[in-house]
């Protein structure tokens, strides 16, 4: 089987991971890939659609993997299968359910899934006027991508008339912002399930939790995400069904019911309520950094499984969960996420022990193809262990043995959250 991955982050090195040490793979290509990729396959120059798309043709791919959701909202998917090439990743239309935070909530109340209260406007006067009148307080949301930036918490009422501003009349999420979700504000912990889906039958992988905030206590500004773990500790199993029936299984089948099958990664954000789980949002593929931590508890033929899926008849049996924890630990650039510093050399990564991975994501080579931080988030240093405290002990030994100038990570990774966000 040859394979394509498409993307360059710390996600796309954990795929890289696992296909390559599956079975039946005879060829690796990853587009545009970083360093970390490029000790796993080949890394190819990357490209806009059409050059994929020519790419994946001269490469004889038999299945492509599209990382990022940007190009799949953009139709990445589709040109693909359209040359009678494999996707695992949704076409178009199944990716507005991460594209358009609009139609992913009107889908939620069409298919009775648990979700926040919601109102969307296009006006600025109509939306501070409802605004005005809620009695609740509200999250603003633009619908479009806004590469995670286009959720405002506001913590007045007069910052949310702002925010709504901010998204309908300065348009600071550009297009993105040409309609405007106010929602409720809803509290308690949160949680990421994902599941590998065929059109029709999926198989969900542990939950798991990433810390998104930049600064130890969930303080600071939201980043791309400072750390993840896997399985969730304290979750009976009652709730993880119902997280599966209510959050997965719906949204697979309220697809195919309106024509527009989902397959590919589906990545449910919840919050855990004292009314119970609640979805913030699906996103269309797997998370980053969550996959860095789900992707080592997988067990089998990643590829066989994955490829399987994009033929919508996906192999359930092709991979088994490990009954172990995941940690990973982000080693951010100074400056992150602001505006975040490059070129410094990258020193330790050669005296890694075996249990120990450093997804690449913000980094590049330099002379001597040495490795030099590049970018936010340059490494995620990842472990695995028969518990979670063994998995974040082994994860925090790499901030130790991987050294870049101002590297910094939080020292929390792991620990309950606090659901106090003010
Ligand atoms: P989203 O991109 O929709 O997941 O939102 C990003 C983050 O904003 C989430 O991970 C939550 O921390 C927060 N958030 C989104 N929606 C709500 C809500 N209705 N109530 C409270 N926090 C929210
Ligand atoms: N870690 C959050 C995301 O991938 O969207």
């Amino acid at each position: 089987m040859r394979v394509l991955i498409i993307g360059g982050g710390g996600r796309e090195h954990a795929l890289a991971w696992a296909i390559e040490r599956s079975p039946g793979v005879s060829a690796l290509h990853i587009t545009p890939g970083n360093p970390g990729t490029a000790l796993l396959g080949s890394n190819q120059p990357g490209g806009d659609a059409d050059q994929t798309v020519r790419l994946a043709e001269e490469l004889e791919i038999d299945l492509a993997i599209v990382g990022p959701e940007a190009p799949l909202v953009a139709g990445l998917a589709d040109r693909l299968r359209a040359k009678r090439i494999a996707v695992f990743g949704p076409s178009a239309d199944a990716a507005r359910l991460e594209g358009s935070k609009v139609f992913a909530k009107r889908f939620m109340r069409e298919n009775r899934i648990p979700t926040a209260p919601f109102e969307v406007f296009d006006d600025a006067e109509a939306a501070r006027a409802f605004v005005r009148s809620a009695g609740t307080p509200l999250v603003v949301k633009a619908d479009g991508l806004a590469g995670g930036k286009g959720v405002l918490i506001p913590r007045s009422p007069e910052e949310t008339l702002a925010a709504v501003d901010r998204v309908l009349v300065d348009r600071a999420f550009g297009d993105a912002g040409g309609l405007v979700l106010l929602e409720e504000r809803l509290s308690g912990p949160e949680l990421s399930v994902m599941a590998i889906v065929d059109g029709r039958r999926w198989l969900s992988l542990p939950p798991s939790r990433d810390h998104k905030r930049l600064l130890d206590g969930d303080e600071g500004p939201n980043t791309g995400g400072m750390g993840a773990i896997a399985p969730v500790p304290g979750l009976d199993s009652a709730l993880l069904d119902k997280i599966d029936r209510e959050g997965i299984d719906a949204v697979v089948s309220g697809m195919t019911l309106r024509g527009t099958p989902f397959v590919g990664c589906l990545y449910a954000g919840l919050m855990l309520t004292p009314e119970g789980p609640r979805v913030l949002e699906f996103n269309v593929r797997f998370g980053d950094p969550e996959a860095q931590v789900l992707l080592p508890l997988v067990e089998g033929d990643f590829a066989r499984l994955l490829l399987s899926a994009a033929h919508g008849e996906i192999d359930t049996g092709a991979v088994t969960i490990r009954e172990a924890a995941a940690a990973t630990v982000v080693l951010a650039a100074p400056g992150y996420p602001a505006g975040p510093r490059g070129g410094m050399p990258i020193a330790g990564l050669d005296k890694l022990p075996p249990d120990l991975i450093a997804f690449h994501a913000g980094t590049s080579f330099g002379e001597d193809a040495s490795v030099i931080a590049s970018g936010g988030r340059v490494l995620s240093l990842t472990s695995t262990a028969p518990n979670l405290e063994g998995a974040l002990s082994r994860a925090y030994r790499g901030t130790e043995l991987v050294r870049f100038e101002g590297a910094h990570y939080r020292r929390d990774i792991g620990r309950p959250p606090s659901d106090q966000r003010e």
